[in-house]
């Protein structure tokens, strides 16, 4: 299902994340079937689900909440994520686009690339938290997809290359093993390099949404996604280090529902 193989356009020299090549190549949105046919289509057009900005929640009242420790729903009213007074610019992170290539069933593992995957490597962490932006969430499922270092999208009989489920720990914790992402073409530019998320937990909305990296040059106002995508929020676009393997934390807040 991928176009794994086909001559495909490069983003210009120098247009890698800081110092850094990101990607060698894009991928020709035209070309082929299957997960590759798709990527003029990144979901642009499409609704974003789990949007939770303008979602109207009120983030402290009632809905069944995490117990940080066993990671199991409790009842309402207990103390998890009630805290009155969340930290000042707390807010639930915001979604994004799902894009035309998440597949549900993806293994359960923390290394989604291979030993074997082509690519500079990652290592993606942080933490997912209540809506005061403190509380540990434990058990939160995160499914997580992602193009290769050539923007190519890989599918079930791929082995669900570059896609993988996990569990946050119960200090709401996860981490998981990847290789950078690369640019793939979009119309006439490229979207920058990113990694899909979908977060879920019970008692809280759930949340698709797009991490980005510091520094991409295809970020807005050159992202050919435009505003559908929402790449220009700062609370999704990371810091790389530049030590091996690559280090990059993203923390996620999920409202309440
Ligand atoms: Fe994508």
């Amino acid at each position: 299902m991928s176009n794994e193989g086909n001559d495909v356009p490069k983003p210009p020299a120098g247009m890698g994340i800081g110092s850094r090549r990101v990607t060698r190549r894009g991928v020709l949105g035209i070309l082929g079937t299957g997960l590759g046919a798709g990527l003029l289509a990144e979901g642009c057009s499409e609704p974003a689900r789990g949007a939770l900005r303008d979602s109207g929640m009120d983030p402290h009242n009632g809905g069944m909440h995490a117990d940080a420790e066993s990671g199991a729903p409790s009842s309402p009213g207990d103390a998890g994520d009630s805290h009155a007074d969340a930290a000042p610019g707390c807010a639930p992170t915001t979604a994004d686009v799902e894009g035309p290539y998440y597949l549900a069933g993806a293994p359960s593992r923390t290394q989604i690339a291979g030993s074997a995957e082509p690519g500079e490597r990652l290592l993606i962490s942080g933490r997912v938290l209540g809506p005061d932006c403190v509380t540990p969430l434990a058990g939160a499922l995160i499914d997580v997809w992602q193009a290769d270092k050539d923007g190519v999208y890989h599918g079930a009989e791929a082995e669900y290359r570059l896609r993988g489920q996990m569990l946050t720990d119960a200090d709401g914790s996860y981490e998981f093993e990847t290789v950078m992402p690369g640019q793939y073409a979009l119309g006439s530019s490229f979207r920058p390099a990113h990694v899909h998320f979908m977060v879920s937990r019970p008692g809280h909305a759930p949340l698709t949404t797009q991490l980005y990296f510091q520094g991409d040059p295809f970020l807005p106002p050159n992202d050919p996604c435009g505003t559908g995508c929402n790449s220009d929020e700062p609370d999704r676009v990371v810091a790389v280090s530049g030590a091996a393997p690559l280090r990059a934390t993203f923390d996620i807040v999920l409202a309440r529902t």
